[in-house]
């Protein structure tokens, strides 16, 4: 071996040692104002969370203007002028052709609904036969909610640990089952920019969620600190510190699969509706139902405005140093 060639083979062998190696991860899609509504199908069904909501199709929505490309970003809203419409308040909620099973979930968003009494918007991925192939929460919440919840829902047999995850994130429990699936196992976090009013205040950011065999975690950036790394379509998880929410423990992959990817904002229902009356919004309105109804003004700002969604999956390149042994100098 020529010395040179040496030299270059030991460069990248310290390089991987000190965990700069090239990223793993490699996009797999991208879905931003170039594809989005091709690769995002409209639910016009039945809410299955029983919300006070008629979902769109997508004829109607580009027709009303209750979604669209708008400013360079893909713009999910809901009816904001509509009195007391009789079958639910009109939104969307689109669900990813593609189903995925492990992969890097990296979205950069610059406005959320959320914080509005008796509004319940998510940015979630889940799989078929719920709970069985299980479902991942990354941005969730319900009315005067400030801070983000991020949950997983599946099928019995599922406790995580959460060890790993910020210090002001707290694991309200650790059964991922609980509740027959319906309460699953839950992360509050303390970042009132990772949520509602106070992620928009700051022009929103970016949630990445990495899900491996190993483990699921989310990563909440404030628009002003997205890594260098995101922002040049090459993510290593590796470099961005400690994630807000780390599940591990239980056996991720007989528990997550095959999920697609889905953006929805409703009304009240299983969860908004259902604490209504033990939080600030009951003093607005005796039912959930009746201000959602009565205050079409109050749901201007419960928008969803999308720069991109992108999904990485893993080349099998050594992305973390763990496991990897220095490579010894020739004396
Ligand atoms: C509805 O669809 C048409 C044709 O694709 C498009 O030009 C228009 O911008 C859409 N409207 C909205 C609100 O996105």
């Amino acid at each position: 071996m020529h010395s040179s060639q040496f030299l270059s083979h030991l460069g990248a062998a310290m390089a991987c040692v000190a965990g700069i190696a090239n990223a793993a991860y490699s996009i797999e899609d991208t879905y931003d104002t170039q594809n989005f509504f091709s690769e995002f199908n409209f639910f016009d069904g039945q809410d299955p969370t029983e919300g006070f909501v008629s979902f769109s199709d997508a004829g109607n929505a580009n027709l009303t203007g209750l979604a669209g490309y708008s400013n360079g970003a893909v713009y999910l809203g809901v009816d904001h002028t509509t009195m007391n419409p009789a079958n639910g308040r009109e939104a969307v909620r689109v669900t990813s052709n593609k189903a995925y099973t492990h992969g890097l979930f990296v979205a950069d968003i610059s406005h959320m609904p959320g914080g509005i009494c008796g509004v319940w918007p998510a940015f979630w991925t889940f799989g078929p036969n719920w709970p069985a192939s299980g479902e991942i929460d990354i941005i969730e919440g319900v009315n005067s909610q400030t801070t983000d919840s991020i949950t997983l829902h599946t099928s019995s047999g599922c406790s995580m640990s959460s060890s790993g995850s910020l210090a002001g994130s707290t694991l309200a429990n650790s059964d991922c089952n609980a509740g027959n699936a319906g309460t699953g196992c839950s992360f509050g976090t303390a970042s009132t920019q990772g949520y509602g009013a106070g992620f928009n205040a700051n022009g929103g950011g970016v949630y990445a969620m990495e899900w491996t065999s190993s483990a699921i975690e989310v990563y909440f950036f404030p628009r002003n600190a997205i890594p260098g790394d995101i922002s040049s379509g090459d993510p290593n998880p590796a470099g961005w510190g400690t994630p807000t929410a780390s599940f591990s423990g239980c056996d991720i992959d007989s528990h997550f699969m095959n999920h697609n990817i889905v953006f929805d904002t409703t009304f009240c229902g299983q969860w908004a509706g259902a604490v209504w009356e033990s939080g600030s919004c009951a003093a607005l309105a005796p039912s959930c139902d009746a201000y959602v109804g009565g205050n079409p003004g109050a749901f201007t700002d419960a928008y969803w405005m999308i720069n991109s969604v992108k999904v990485y999956q893993d080349g099998g390149a050594a992305k973390r140093n763990e496991g990897l042994t220095p490579v010894p100098f020739m004396a």
